[in-house]
């Protein structure tokens, strides 16, 4: 819990709290165990028995690649016409993070770019949040349905000379090397994105569109995520820094198209989604091109007449995916299971554990929640979970902005990411990339690039001396 007098410059103002047995299953008794290999893609461990099936089925359709329209299978066509992936688990891999090339010659597949212009706040629609770039849109797909394009024979620009319907353009990321100094003197080297779009096949951009990257987040627990009680999280939000602890955590208000109004977001690394359902239903629409009752658009925009010209998979109330199936995809997702601890005992992952605590990353990523009750997932509720996140929105200063707004949040803004699972991220599929550009590579890095509201926790982390900052990061990667 926050204490309640905490200033930035004395560490040894923040309370740490006594071990709490629970800390062990973070996910209380849906938690599961690492056998026979780690995964984000489990079931719950408490599921009802006579709901298994459910899951296996959202599962696949989460799993299974989806195709062009039109086709004998009428239930999984309707891809693109532009895309990025054909599946959900095609991108968060088993469950987990995407991985981002570390050259500039692989083209992003898991990790995506997100687009719009920075004009009069006024003339941002309600239900967008955001102004989209004219021709091509709010997120970059860089995927199509065009023959050459899925034999990888033409380039996007010769895809659209034939006058088929060629990918928005290839993207591609450059790394800007840097190096940081501990006031120990010892280095240690950072990375930077810089973003590399070719091919661009349906002319400029606008001049004020900006660009930015987006690594696809591990996506286990979020239904616990889902039921911590909203009064918990609004408590936890300081927008004018009231307490004076140099740390104004705010919710952002986002869009639910089920409700048609603005809610706090908890979703999305901006906070941009209200609901798994928005998030869920979005991902469908815009990163595989398959519409559905909460996104009933296709992702062409009206400056791209061939892509609207294709051929969609629509079924009579004009969807590719009717609500009883995007409802099937929905569940999966919301009953992924959070992994146990490890090293609990291991002298380091305690010592880590009180530096966490007196460098005030709890400010923002803050331990533990009981979750509220829920009628329609009674396994879920009632969980003493340790997800280590406010879900609010920080400024991170200018090393992480994207000088890109969503709904309230600014450019320099994002979401508390979770840490539970954050030593499991390589493990579970290669991706040990932290971040929501992807760019750091280890927990350390991590916390390096922290700034704007986390600058004082950073500053503490980096006074520590070398075998305290390797206890404190020994005990993230034990969540
Ligand atoms: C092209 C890769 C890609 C595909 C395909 C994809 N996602 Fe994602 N997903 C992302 C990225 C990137 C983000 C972060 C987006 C952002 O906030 O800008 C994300 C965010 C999410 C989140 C939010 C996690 C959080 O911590 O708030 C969930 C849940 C999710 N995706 C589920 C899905 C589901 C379900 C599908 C299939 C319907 C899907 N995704 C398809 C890349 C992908
Ligand atoms: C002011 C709030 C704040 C404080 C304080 C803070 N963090 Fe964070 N942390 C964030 C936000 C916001 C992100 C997401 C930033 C991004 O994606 O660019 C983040 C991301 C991270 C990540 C990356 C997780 C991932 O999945 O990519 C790690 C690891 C992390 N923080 C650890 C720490 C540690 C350790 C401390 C204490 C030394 C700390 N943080 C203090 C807000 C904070």
């Amino acid at each position: 819990m926050l204490a309640a007098c905490s200033w930035p410059d004395e560490p040894d103002g923040f309370q740490v709290p006594a071990v709490d047995a629970s800390e062990a299953l973070p996910g209380g008794a849906t938690t599961v165990g690492l056998t026979p290999f780690a995964s984000f893609d489990k079931l719950v461990a408490n599921y009802p028995e006579q709901d298994k099936p459910h899951f296996f089925a959202g599962r696949a359709l989460a799993h299974q690649p989806w195709v062009k329209a039109p086709t004998a299978t009428d239930a999984r066509d309707g891809l693109g016409p532009i895309y990025n992936a054909r599946a959900c688990l095609a991108c968060h891999i088993r469950g987990g993070k995407s991985v981002m090339p570390d050259n500039d010659q692989t083209p992003l597949f898991g990790p995506l770019v997100r687009m719009s212009r920075v004009v009069d706040s006024e003339a941002v629609p309600v239900s967008k949040g955001v102004i989209p770039d004219p021709v091509y849109g709010d997120q970059l797909q860089t995927q199509s349905i065009a023959l050459m394009h899925q034999l990888r024979k033409q380039t996007p620009l010769e895809i659209a000379a034939e006058g088929a319907v060629p990918p928005e353009a290839y993207a591609y990321v450059k790394w800007l090397q840097q190096s940081f100094q501990y006031p120990d003197g010892s280095e240690m080297a950072l990375r930077k994105p810089q973003l590399d779009l070719r091919y661009a096949a349906y002319g400029d951009f606008a001049a004020d569109t900006r660009f930015s990257l987006r690594n696809a987040p591990a996506i286990h627990g979020m239904g616990l995520l889902e039921l911590i009680p909203q009064a918990d999280l609004a408590a936890l939000a300081d927008p004018d820094d009231v307490n004076k602890d140099g740390i104004s955590g705010r919710q952002n208000m986002a869009w639910n198209a089920r409700s048609q109004q603005l809610e706090p977001g908890r979703f999305g690394l901006k906070a941009n989604r209200p609901t798994m359902d928005m998030i869920v239903g979005s991902a469908f629409a815009n990163d595989i091109g398959i519409s559905n009752p909460l996104f009933p658009d296709q992702p062409c925009s009206p400056l791209q007449p061939v892509c609207l010209a294709q051929t969609n998979g629509n079924n009579d109330a004009g969807f590719e995916l009717p609500d009883d199936l995007l409802q099937l995809v929905i569940d999966f997702s919301r009953n992924m299971a959070v992994p146990e601890r490890r090293n609990l005992d291991d002298a380091d992952v305690s010592a880590g554990r009180t530096l966490f605590y007196q460098t005030g990353c709890q400010l923002c990523h803050q331990p533990d929640y009981i979750t509220s009750d829920s009628p329609d997932y009674p396994h879920l509720a009632g969980q003493h979970i340790w997800p280590y996140t406010d879900l609010l929105l920080h400024d991170m200063g200018p090393g992480l902005a994207d000088g890109r707004p969503d709904f309230d949040a600014s450019g320099s803004e994002w979401r508390t990411a979770p840490l539970w699972g954050a030593g499991l991220f390589g493990q579970v599929n290669g991706a040990g990339h932290y971040l929501h550009d992807g760019r750091a590579r280890s927990v350390e890095e991590a916390i390096l690039w922290h700034g704007g509201e986390a600058a004082a926790a950073q500053g503490r982390f980096i006074h520590l001396s070398a075998s305290e900052r390797q206890a404190l990061i020994k005990f993230v990667e034990s969540l």
